[in-house]
């Protein structure tokens, strides 16, 4: 059945949404109409290799064909039910994911961000479950991204996004440094949480190193304080484990997931171990849409198919075919600067030039971002190719020449 609302043009798109829209996003040219595999296609067919995956959701690619089969046989059994009732899936989830993550306790939620509020209010509700009254103190990292609502927002610590937004949650201190020393300096007993992302993804991909988080899992068991991992990004098999923590044997207390979670339909959890599961009481935290059937349904897909399609082992060999070859354009290019990444969670610094590559890039049809301004940041799909990669490398080296010879002219 063809869809009506296609024949909708691109000009009109562009023109309906800088009337109608609030104008939080600065969108590329590029309409997006289908996709298929790692590959997406605009509204005259022209196909694009997605080297971003939809900011790491699409990890199975597009039009996989067992989440849409799911997609099609649980949307025509039921959609939602209600948290007031149990269906089969929530359950069955929560146990996988625990399981996977060597967790005992899960809340589902829509997103990224409200599954950090979730560990938020977890972390303020712990120390009162156990009787200590102040101990309010949360701390954060320089440049971390936990979503923009005003407890993630008040733990995001980047002046662009927190600035017009004052006053913030109060009790939060951010750690400006990523050493043991700077760590041991911000911790007291007032601390209740230290949050942070293994990979720091929108601050262009930067790994925090083991000692950091050796030390994070120390303090946190010396002070009674809880260690919140934010793997929104970095999780669900992106770095070749299914989560960034599993790399260091440092396990969090709570952790948070979310974007390729339910392979594109909105689900987000919080997970948590024993010490922190009985924090929350029944009535003190809530949603309608979180862990409804059909979210849960897709996550359980995502991981029968990254289980049985051999994913993690694909993504372990495809990030470092990546990184070789991008290391080999590294000795060739003075733009690029530093080459880091994790399975196919990839940065590469490349100063004041990163945007402009990424608009050439997709004007030769590939799909990258620029994080943190000067980062070219790669989150391709798992079901990525050798040739795909070889092409991207093909693409950014030729790219990456042109922008070099026109910047020594
Ligand atoms: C590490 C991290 N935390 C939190 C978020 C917020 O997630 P969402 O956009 O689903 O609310 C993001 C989104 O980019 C993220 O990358």
């Amino acid at each position: 059945m063809t869809d009506p609302y296609l024949s909708i043009t691109t000009g009109q798109i562009r023109s309906l949404e800088e009337q109608y829209l609030f104008s939080t996003y600065k969108r590329s040219d590029l309409v997006v109409s289908h996709g298929s595999g790692a590959h997406v296609y605009d509204l005259d067919g022209r196909r694009y290799l997605d080297m971003l995956a939809g900011i790491a959701v699409n990890s199975l690619g597009y039009n996989h064909r067992r989440v849409v089969r799911v997609l099609m046989e649980q949307g025509q059994r039921m959609i939602h039910c209600s948290n007031l009732f149990y269906h089969p899936y929530q359950g069955l989830l929560a146990q996988r994911l625990a399981d996977l993550a060597g967790m005992s306790k899960v809340f589902f939620t829509n997103s990224g961000t409200e599954a950090m509020e979730a560990a938020l209010k977890i972390a303020r509700a712990y120390p009162r479950s156990r009787g200590k009254a102040d101990q309010p103190l949360i701390l954060a990292l320089k440049n971390s991204f936990h979503g923009r609502t005003f407890g993630a927002l008040s733990i995001t610590a980047q002046e662009k996004y927190q600035a017009p937004f004052r006053p913030l949650v109060p009790d939060v201190l951010i750690i400006e440094e990523f050493t043991v020393q700077a760590l041991q300096r911000a911790f007291n007993e007032r601390v209740c949480a230290l949050v942070v992302e293994p990979i720091q993804g929108e601050a262009g991909v930067v790994l925090i190193p083991r000692e950091f988080l050796r030390a994070a899992r120390e303090l946190c068991d010396r002070f009674d304080a809880l260690l919140i991992f934010d793997e929104i990004q970095c999780g669900m098999g992106r770095t070749g484990k299914y989560f960034a923590f599993q790399h260091h044997e440092v396990q969090p207390d709570l952790m948070t997931l979310a974007k390729s979670l339910a392979a594109g339909y909105p689900l987000g959890a919080v997970l948590g171990n024993a010490r922190v599961g009985q924090s929350l009481k029944p009535g003190e935290h809530g949603t309608t849409f979180g862990g409804g059937p059909l979210a849960c349904r897709l996550a359980l897909e995502v991981l029968d198919v990254i289980e049985e399609e051999g994913l993690l082992r694909r993504v372990e060999e495809l990030g470092g075919y990546l990184l070789e070859g991008l290391r080999r354009l590294g000795g060739q290019h003075p733009s690029m600067k530093e080459i880091r990444g994790l399975g196919l969670i990839v940065g590469v610094e490349l100063g004041s030039v990163a945007k402009d590559v990424v608009q050439r890039l997709l004007k030769r049809g590939i799909i990258a971002n620029a994080a943190h301004e000067t980062v070219l940041r790669l989150l391709p799909p798992f079901v990525i190719s050798r040739e795909d990669v070889d092409e991207f490398l093909k693409t950014l080296d030729e790219v990456l020449s042109e922008v070099e010879a026109e910047k020594k002219q």
